[in-house]
């Protein structure tokens, strides 16, 4: 039976380890403080921060949140972000993706201080990244690497084959896995031979987007299977094909008329060493990883302070 790589324990574990780091700060009379921004109505979005937000009031982080109109420019959203750069309450700034498309967000994440961004979409932090040096790092592959850790899941001298070239994911997880010292392969939607890339791999990190696209005949038997996709069904006939004889999911759809899918076709758990589920994975990691460099950030205001800081 493969190993259930449970995003929950992983949490739990990551949020228990910054509890004492913020009490320690309180002391201090530093409150970590994280500024989201989601610009325009898209629901999914609405529910991440929903979520983000929750999590720091369970930890006592500060939060507040900035909802500019969906016709909001690159300017006004350039001048928020200028503002919350100079308050020093505000450790963080999540500009949540994606912006509306006329504005140009390129320009909205350079404009995030450095030492302000617990995104680590930064250039400068991800440059920072592929260097090896002390920065922010992206939460969701920074998440995945606390999981492979907490499940002791060896990665030096590993394969491993990341699927999706995002600078969100595919990317800094690439380094992470080659920091790492794993031998890394990068595969896209113009990868030819796919599968077969992928049937070499001990670690598959699948971040495409695309419902169900890894199918058994990419996965050895013996691979770690991390499922980075989140994908909401609407469609009744998808449903049946992805999940074909799984009862309890049709009738879910049945009840809600939508379904979450990774972008790992649940055939391939049956045959693999372990896997994260969709939902209860790599989706609790992110916002987990998202409050703890919140809290470095506070910390390292913590020692610029005391003038105990190098950055
Ligand atoms: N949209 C999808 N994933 C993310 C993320 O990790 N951070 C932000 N800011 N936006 C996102």
């Amino acid at each position: 039976m493969p190993t259930i790589l449970d995003g929950k324990q992983v949490r739990d574990a990551i949020l228990a380890s910054l509890r004492p780091r913020i009490a320690a700060l309180e002391e201090a009379e530093i409150t970590p403080g994280l500024a989201v921004v989601l610009a325009g109505a898209n629901p999914a979005s609405e529910i991440y921060v929903r979520h983000k937000v929750k999590a720091c009031v369970d930890l006592g982080i500060y939060s507040e949140k900035h909802l500019p109109t969906v016709d909001v420019t690159t300017e006004e959203m350039l001048f928020l972000i200028r503002s919350l750069n100079d308050q020093p309450h505000i450790d963080g700034i999540l500009v949540q993706l994606p912006l509306p498309d006329h504005v140009d967000d390129r320009e909205i994440l350079m404009a995030v201080h450095p030492l302000k961004d617990v995104d680590g979409f930064h250039p400068m932090n991800a440059g920072n990244l592929m260097t090896g040096l002390p920065g922010f790092r992206p939460c969701t592959p920074a998440g995945i690497m606390r999981m492979l850790e907490h499940y002791k899941i060896p990665i030096a001298g590993k394969r491993a084959v990341v699927i999706g070239r995002s600078n969100i994911v595919g990317k800094p997880m690439a380094m992470m896995l080659l920091h790492a010292n794993a031998t890394v392969t990068i595969c896209h939607s113009k990868t030819v031979g796919l599968a077969e890339e992928c049937r070499r791999a001990d670690i598959v990190v699948a971040a495409i987007g695309r419902p169900g696209f890894v199918t058994p005949d990419f996965v050895n038997p013996g691979a770690v299977v991390i499922d980075v996709g989140m994908n909401r069904l609407h469609d009744r006939e998808s449903v049946a094909r992805i999940f074909e004889g799984n009862e309890k999911k049709l009738a879910d759809f049945a009840a809600k008329g939508t379904v979450l899918v990774g972008d790992v076709h649940p055939a391939v758990f049956r045959d693999c060493a372990a896997y994260t589920p969709v939902p209860g994975g790599v989706g609790l990691l992110t916002i987990a990883m998202l409050m703890s460099n919140t809290v470095e950030s506070a910390e390292l205001r913590l020692a610029r302070r005391r003038g105990t800081s190098i950055s």
